[in-house]
């Protein structure tokens, strides 16, 4: 068997054209442009681009996009401010601090004070909380990227057995939360697990997010199942650096029912999940109807 290749690029594009339709009625009805503040402190060279990618995708979707560039020798108490002048500001809907911070800055303390109606990244712990408990909430990026992709393929994903290896707050956790919103026996993995390959075989959806490359090998694949690959790794092979997923993608692709590939799988959906947040966010601090299909 061959899998179905689940094509990220492709749906986080369809994703983000429903955006921005989303985005161009708020503008027509109601005269309301969505607003996406980023913060930066620091160089760090890879956070840079992913930030510069951030605002040019929130343009492209016609919304408007707010970069704070701040020296990696900003106070704590620098950046609180901060945070509190874009709570404040009615114009931004959505705030994100791009992680990680430096070193001197405590990151739970800095993300908590971001409110949480506006936590695009749905990393406060009100929205953990809510999330946890099933309640309205706003959804981690990268999970709700995931989640699509998977209710996509899948349709109801009811009575699936699932397993998410890897337990991050950024990623595991709230997968397996999405997962068991959708009627999923959830099982969550980690490096800690006994016989990991055995949990894994178990798995209809199986979802890789360790941060280590191609660790999933096809073995621990269920023939059939579907793999999402959370990872993105850069590794030398053959003189070069290449972007690599959690799973070694070339045994799995021949067990697999359908899978995700690295690059071009889940990916691009955090982004264009990050859109959809602050759409989202911009219509519920409006007290309209939200967009379909855009949230969990
Ligand atoms: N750094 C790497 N990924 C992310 C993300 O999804 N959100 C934030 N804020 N920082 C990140």
């Amino acid at each position: 068997m061959t899998a179905t290749i689940i094509d990220g690029k492709a749906f986080a594009a369809k994703v983000r054209g429903e955006v921005a339709k989303h985005v161009a009625r708020l503008k027509e009805e109601h005269g309301i442009t969505p607003g996406l503040a980023v913060v930066l402190v620091g160089e760090d060279p890879a956070s840079e681009v992913y930030v510069r990618s951030k605002g040019k995708s929130t343009v492209e979707a016609g919304m408007n996009s707010y970069e704070h560039k701040l020296p990696a020798d900003t106070s704590e108490a620098e950046l609180l401010a901060l945070i509190g002048r874009l709570n404040a500001d009615p114009a931004v809907n959505g705030i994100l601090v791009q992680l990680p911070l430096p070193k001197h800055l405590n990151s739970d303390l800095v993300i908590n004070a971001i409110e949480p109606a506006k936590d695009v990244d749905g990393f406060h712990i009100s929205n953990v909380g809510l999330l946890g408990t099933g309640q309205k909430a706003m959804v981690p990026c990268t999970p709700l990227g995931c989640l699509m992709m998977l209710r996509d393929h899948h349709g109801s994903l009811a009575g699936m057995e699932a397993v998410v290896v890897g337990r991050s707050n950024i990623v595991g956790k709230p997968m397996a939360q999405l997962l068991l919103g959708d009627s999923c026996t959830v099982t969550i993995a980690h490096s800690r697990t006994k016989d990991l390959g055995a949990v894994c075989r178990r798995a209809d959806i199986l979802v890789a997010a360790v941060g280590r490359p191609e660790m999933v090998p096809g073995d621990w694949v269920k023939p059939g199942a579907t793999v999402i690959d959370v990872g993105i790794n850069r590794i030398e092979r053959g003189g070069k650096t290449v972007l690599v997923g959690d799973v070694d993608y070339d045994s799995a692709v021949k067990v697999a029912g359908a899978i995700t590939p690295v690059p071009g799988g889940v990916g691009p959906m955090t982004i264009a999940c990050l859109l959809a947040n602050t759409v989202t966010a911009a219509c519920r601090a409006h007290g309209l109807a939200e967009p379909e299909g855009l949230t969990a």
